[in-house]
């Protein structure tokens, strides 16, 4: 049987290409769009559903939007995010209307936070992190889910669209408040066609696939509305640093939050697993296992941006020329120049926060 993905769990899958066939996802293909980002570059975007629709809209610069959900939990976010804002970024800057929200009913139904408590989180730091991590302010809406009555109706509409079996057999377990959440991501979703009917991209980690599966089904069942099917871009979750493949944040000992104190991170990545070989004389003569180490995961996909640097860093250490000791400092050396780099983007957009627009509707709770 095919194993359910579940969008609020922390199980993790091992083999991306198992995912693609058993979920019918498209392969991605960086070939497809023009100046692919280096996750593109890297192959750690792997799939997507209907990419084609989305290349052929950038091609031709015809509208087309590029979406995101917050969830206001805690005061940090993770690597996970920072790729999500990137493949954001890279849309954006190839036309597509931005759009992000703010998951306050989710957060409420699922993590048990308060819708005021949600909004003073997304306003202070969320937000404020994603423009930090590259969106342009002045071309990125920004909605609470909790005052958006549009995507509130849609999500109402489309409950009547589904069964419970259905929902039991996408998510593999069927409570009210997760229902709830998951039929209001589905406004969300195809919220920006309620202006102008046009595709959309959303750039999520392989855990909120059965989302795009259910909105896609819903868009299926309400023809009349004329919506276009979401397409989505999926990308390969940050390995704990333990090399374990569950979603990084589900262990805090070994994942990089953001922002996190830097030598607390420092001491992470230099207990990471690596592919170093127990003895140094072994090391030298058959250099490192390097597709096994975590640290130069990280490098390959948060902290190298120039591919022939990254070329060169793999072929030092594949050799036995480079050890993991000096790969560790190489990697705690660029991770302190990229938190830095952060923190004092965080501030400065901070003080940027009146440039976001932010909807606003006359239903305030
Ligand atoms: N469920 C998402 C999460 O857990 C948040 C979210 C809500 C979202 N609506 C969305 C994500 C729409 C993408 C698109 O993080």
């Amino acid at each position: 049987m095919t194993k359910i993905i579940d969008p609020w769990g922390a199980e993790l899958p091992e083999d991306y290409t198992k995912i693609v066939k058993d979920f019918g996802l498209q392969q991605f293909d960086k070939a497809d769009f023009p100046n692919p980002n280096r996750l593109m570059r890297r192959g750690v975007v792997f799939a997507g559903r209907d990419l084609n629709v989305i290349a052929k809209a950038i091609h031709e610069k015809k509208p087309f939007y590029a979406l995101t959900g917050i969830m206001p939990s805690n005061d940090q976010i993770h690597l996970g995010n920072k790729s999500v804002v990137e493949m954001l970024r890279y849309f954006q800057d190839h036309g597509a209307q931005t759009f992000i929200l703010v998951a306050d009913l989710e957060c409420a139904a699922t993590r048990g936070v308060s819708i005021e408590e949600g909004r003073k989180r997304a306003l202070e730091f969320h937000i404020p992190a994603y423009i930090a991590l590259g969106l342009d302010p002045k071309k990125t809406t920004v909605y609470f889910q909790s005052q958006n009555m549009d995507v509130v109706n849609l999500g109402y509409m489309f409950a009547q669209k589904i069964t419970l079996n259905e929902f039991k057999a996408i998510y593999g377990q069927a409570d009210p408040g997760r229902i709830m959440a998951a039929v209001t991501q589905a406004g969300d979703i195809l919220f920006p066609q309620l202006a102008n009917r046009m595709p959309g991209i959303i750039p999520v980690g392989i855990d909120q696939d059965p989302h795009l599966r259910l909105t896609r089904d819903i868009v299926a069942r309400t023809k009349a509305m004329k919506f276009v099917a979401p397409s989505s871009i999926y990308h390969k979750y940050m390995p704990s640093l333990d090399g374990d493949l569950k979603m990084s944040k589900s262990k805090p000992d070994y994942a990089i939050s953001l922002p996190e104190d830097i030598s607390a991170v420092k001491k992470k990545i230099m207990k990471a697993l690596t592919g170093g070989r127990s003895t140094l004389e072994e090391q030298r003569r058959l250099g490192a296992e390097v597709d096994k180490d975590m640290v130069f995961e990280l490098l390959k996909q948060h902290l190298v941006e120039d591919d022939d640097e990254l070329q060169q860093i793999y072929d030092d250490y594949k050799s036995g020329k480079m050890l993991s000791g000096e790969l560790k400092h190489l990697a705690c050396e660029k991770m302190e120049n990229f938190m830095n780099d952060f923190n004092s983007k965080l501030e400065k957009a901070r003080k940027n926060m009146d440039k976001v627009l932010i909807l606003s509707f006359e239903n305030h709770i």
